[in-house]
């Protein structure tokens, strides 16, 4: 019902709330945040609109939300221009509950918006007590595998339960976890479209569960729930691990457990108001003779199709009706503990030490708050080739990280195989040298249908472009093989381009490095045996990982991750999860590399505005920085821990106690900034003392008298000036040396992973933006254009990991094929300056509600070697809606087309010479509705600008 109040007012309003999303996600299910935090977007049409009020209904069910009952909560009128992240303040939320709620919004003039459209969010089960199924189990007779010359690999275990249901359901919801993956089923239809449930954390400490609405999978009579289930994080091969792990061998596997286990329960309400769980338990029945005879997340999967039968899940009984379910062998499960518990040694870089390797059960479950991994995208073939007889390679077109669908014809039995590989050799073999130990290899046996078959694997990835096919007779068509792109399903928020195309193909390839690597955490490579959640990668990719995607979600839930890894001492490990360690110290961290657990946070409250992440980790980075404090009380670096450093620089080693008071310096002053944001004043006030204690040590430790830096490396005087270490009065030199640093280092970079981030940011900081453009745009090795010439289409972990001079031998022909990725993205964080100082896009203060639009053209002639940019077209969809930036430069004259959301301003620093030469779609400025002029500062206008539309125009220049 419409209240003909409400179709006045949004006759007359200047604003629509629109984008409702309940903790960053659209209409989630089976959330465990208990106030949870609702945002929206309001959109206008009309220059300088915002938000002054508004109001929230949540109600118990649709038809009351309709009628305008909030019977759970009604905020009232509240003043305020507040549209992100409102928590939730109603009644107390329970179990199982569905929320429905929607906005209403009042514009600058006090008018009333229409409510908007209602959005819904579901409660997942909050108490323990909720969960009445039983962790279930096969009966695992198979040792402990110790041999790391052979790979064991298990087939997947297939679980179902059939039962009747007579009446009429109103909701059935089905909420399950895994030690291990699964994928789960009801009446022989997959359930819901999400990889890799239910997600990857300390298994000993929490599992993740997953809550689908199965309302609409339901039978009338007879129904079957099932799922597949394999080891994936939980007992199989982890990447990094196959570096250490269990028995005399060390193989890399079982890091938290011997035998996968299932956790599920079905819950219906009947229209009759009366209830029925079907949860896991001991009549469950279960099979290991399905087709999955392996499943592997890194190894890869073996699939044999005569042993299919789609009717596994069906009702019907296992000795009736479907082939498989007559020919697979079906044993009642048994409670997970019952499989007894295994003594092993593992052994890693913290010493040996006996573990448990029975099951044990998570002490919590923990509702899965990212965006799940979805299959995104299909990639066609572009191209079959046929090296050798027989071997078939598959060219994807693209770097990226999923699987295949295979669609082939052929004689039942026969066997293939599929392997991966990111590029190819020049004689068009597969490159696999890359992988290290990764088997990285599917196999497919055939059913032998006249009509051809078709299958995907459930439960590997890989990173690749090109796949090799052998085993069949002749050759296949090009369409027998399909790339699926998988990753956490983050929202893409951008778009760039310039009249650079190869920078505008960089930009391309940190979206695809991006998605292939943020697979249930932000991961370093989708390809070789690592894929782990390395911290120094993240904390150097997160602010450019946020402008290519919506990522606050996927952070939210690794944070957790993080907190979760943090050591008993107070670092953050290397990465995290930490699969290793099991509670022994060790040195498992790294300078950069820990303090991912501080930079992360403050990246995602500056960027979405979100307090809740700092107060939520508070006492966890208060721990993390006793520990800094601890370790350093005279306020220097130290040299301890992994000596990463400045990871992959150019023949430019920078003294890692540098590096570490660096970012002991940058920690505390980020610390104090989110202190203060969440009302903690006493500690921000003792951050900001210990900052700039740490500041005035570096000054003396490493400023010489004579203005220049004691430290000769790029990477010190990026750092220096990035993070604050120098006084005011001494930046000046300090950016003049950098300057001709790079200069006679023949304008190229030598930084390494952590002083490439800053780099450019620094350099257009210090009025050097020009030079900054044309580092950019360079083409010598090492930059991000010598890739892209190099035929890059994703970011590579080296700037030369392929040369078409020297292949896979580097630019000086003496690299090592094996560490070697060609999906890495720390050398993308680039982008991050792009959009910030290029496109000129940024937030001025937290949460991109007053903006800082600043268009960075270079000067025209500024670059010997090459055109400078000359245009730019920049998107971004911030929280408030998305804001445009399309630039172009000419001899004098600049334009600027610009688009700032409703609710949110901007001060904008045009070029200009003078005021007088600005016009805005051919009116002076004083004739122009939503704009200010400020000042001039240098050679920009300074403007206040209201959310709208603008075309600028002025002449730029000296
Ligand atoms: C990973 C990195 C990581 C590094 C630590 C490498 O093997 O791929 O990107 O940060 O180890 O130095």
């Amino acid at each position: 019902m419409v209240f003909l109040s409400d179709a006045v007012s949004a006759f007359a309003a200047g604003v629509s709330p629109v984008g409702l999303r309940c903790e960053y996600l659209s209409n989630p299910t089976g959330i465990d945040e208990t106030q949870p935090r609702l945002s929206w977007r309001v959109e206008s049409t009309q220059r300088g609109q915002k938000q002054t009020a508004y109001r929230l209904l949540v109600a118990s069910s649709a038809e009351k939300l309709q009628a305008g009952r909030g019977d759970l909560w009604d905020s009232g009128k509240v003043a305020g221009a507040e549209t992100v992240n409102v928590p939730y303040v109603g009644k107390p939320l329970t179990s199982r509950q569905t929320a429905y709620w929607k906005v209403q919004a009042w514009d600058k003039d006090g008018r009333a918006s229409a409510w908007s459209e209602p959005a819904r969010w579901s409660m997942g089960l909050l108490r323990s007590s909720d969960w009445t199924a039983q962790w279930i189990s096969f009966r695992d007779t198979a040792p402990l595998h110790t041999n790391r010359s052979t790979l064991f690999l298990p087939p997947a275990r297939h679980y179902r339960k059939e039962f009747a249901s007579a009446k009429t359901v109103r909701r059935a919801t089905l909420s399950a976890s895994a030690l291990g993956i699964c994928e789960l089923h009801l009446n022989g239809q997959r359930v819901g479209d999400a990889w890799f449930e239910p997600g990857w954390a300390d298994y000993r400490k929490r599992t993740y569960y997953r809550t689908h609405d199965v309302s609409g999978l339901m039978q009338r009579g007879a129904n079957c729930v099932g799922a597949i289930v394999a080891e994936g994080w939980y007992s199989g091969y982890v990447g990094y691990g196959l570096l250490v792990g269990y028995g005399p061998n060390k193989v890399g596997r079982y890091f938290y457990g011997k035998t996968p286990a299932l956790l599920a329960q079905l819950e219906i309400e009947y229209t009759d108001g009366s209830r029925e769980v079907i949860g896991t338990d001991t009549t469950w029945q279960v099979s290991g003779d399905g087709p999955i005879r392996e499943a592997d997340l890194i190894m890869g999967e073996s699939f044999d199709a005569r042993r299919d039968d789609p009717g596994w899940c069906r009702p019907g009984g296992p000795d009736t009706r479907s082939r498989a379910l007559a020919g697979w062998a079906w044993e009642l499960a048994i409670r997970a503990e019952e499989n007894g518990s295994t003594k092993a040694i593992f052994s890693d870089n913290c010493g040996s030490r006996e573990v448990e390797l029975g099951f044990q059960r998570p002490p919590r479950l923990q509702a899965y708050a990212a965006p799940p991994i979805r299959l995104t995208q299909e990639l066609k073939a572009q191209k079959l080739t046929e090296p050798k007889p027989g071997v078939y390679v598959f060219d994807l077109g693209q770097n990226f990280a999923g699987v295949i669908r295979l669609k082939v014809r052929g004689t039942a039995g026969a066997k293939l195989r599929l392997r991966y590989g990111e590029m190819l050799h020049r004689d068009g073999r597969l490159m696999t040298e890359n992988l290290r130990k990764a088997r990285a290899t599917d196999y497919y046996t055939l059913r032998g249908d006249a009509g051809g078959e078709t299958w995907q694997p459930r439960f590997t990835y890989h990173g690749f472009q090109f796949v090799e096919l052998t085993g069949l007779p002749e050759k296949p068509g090009l369409d027998a093989v399909t790339g699926l792109v998988l990753h956490n399903d983050t929202p893409l928020v951008s778009e760039f381009a310039c009249s650079d195309e190869g920078m505008t193909r960089f930009w391309k390839n940190t979206q695809w490095t991006q998605r292939a690597n943020f697979i249930e955490i932000p991961t370093d490579c989708p390809q070789r045996d690592e894929r782990l959640g390395w911290m120094g990668d993240a904390q150097i990719y997160v602010r450019t990982a946020s402008c290519n995607a919506d990522v606050a979600a996927f952070f939210t839930k690794w944070l957790d991750d993080v907190e979760e890894a943090q050591r008993a001492f107070g670092a953050y490990p290397d990465y995290c999860p930490y699969p290793m360690g099991h509670g022994a110290p060790g040195q498992t961290w790294g300078t950069a590399w820990t303090d991912a657990g501080i930079i992360c946070p403050y990246t995602i409250w500056q960027v979405y505005g979100d307090t809740r992440v700092i107060e939520r980790h508070w006492a966890s980075m208060t721990r993390f920085m006793d520990w800094r404090k601890k370790r350093a009380p005279d306020l220097r670096g130290r040299k301890d821990g992994n000596t990463w450093g400045d990871w992959l620089n150019v023949k430019e080693n920078t003294p890692l106690e540098f590096i570490d008071a660096a970012y002991f310096k940058l920690d505390a002053q980020w610390m104090s900034e989110m202190a203060r944001a969440i009302g903690r004043q006493a500690e921000a006030a003792h951050y900001d003392q210990l900052q700039a204690r740490i500041a005035d040590q570096c000054a003396r430790d490493y400023l010489a008298a004579e203005a220049a830096l004691k430290v000769h490396t790029q990477t010190a005087h990026v750092l220096t000036l990035a993070f604050g270490l120098a006084p005011e009065a001494r930046k000046k030199s300090i950016a003049a040396d950098l300057v001709e640093r790079i200069a006679q280092n023949d304008f190229r970079m030598a930084t390494g992973f952590l002083g490439t981030k800053p780099l450019l940011p620094v350099l257009t900081a210090s009025g050097q933006h020009d030079l900054a453009v044309r580092l950019f745009q360079s083409r010598k090795f090492p930059s991000w254009g010598y890739e892209v010439e190099q035929g890059a289409n994703s970011v590579w972990e080296r700037w030369d990991s392929f040369t078409k001079e020297h292949g896979f031998e580097g630019a000086e022909g003496n690299q090592n094929a094996s560490m070697n990725s060609f999906s890495h993205y720390a050398f993308g964080a680039v982008m991050e300056w792009a959009f910030r100082d290029l496109a000129g896009i940024d937030t001025d203060g937290p949460g991109f509600r007053r903006l800082r639009i600043k268009p960075g053209p270079p000067a025209p002639g500024s670059n010997p070697d090459r055109a400078p940019i000359a245009w730019v077209k920049a998107e971004y969809a911030s929280v408030h809606g998305k804001i445009l930036s399309q630039w172009k430069r000419s001899a004098e004259r600049f334009e600027l087309h610009l688009v700032l959301p409703a609710n949110t301003s901007a001060t904008v620093f045009l070029p200009a010479r003078d005021r007088t030469t600005i016009r805005e779609a051919g009116r002076d400025l004083s004739a122009v509705p939503g704009v200010k002029f400020l000042r001039m500062e240098g050679d920009r206008a300074v403007l206040d600008v209201e959310s709208g539309a603008y075309q600028f125009e002025s002449t730029a220049g000296p």
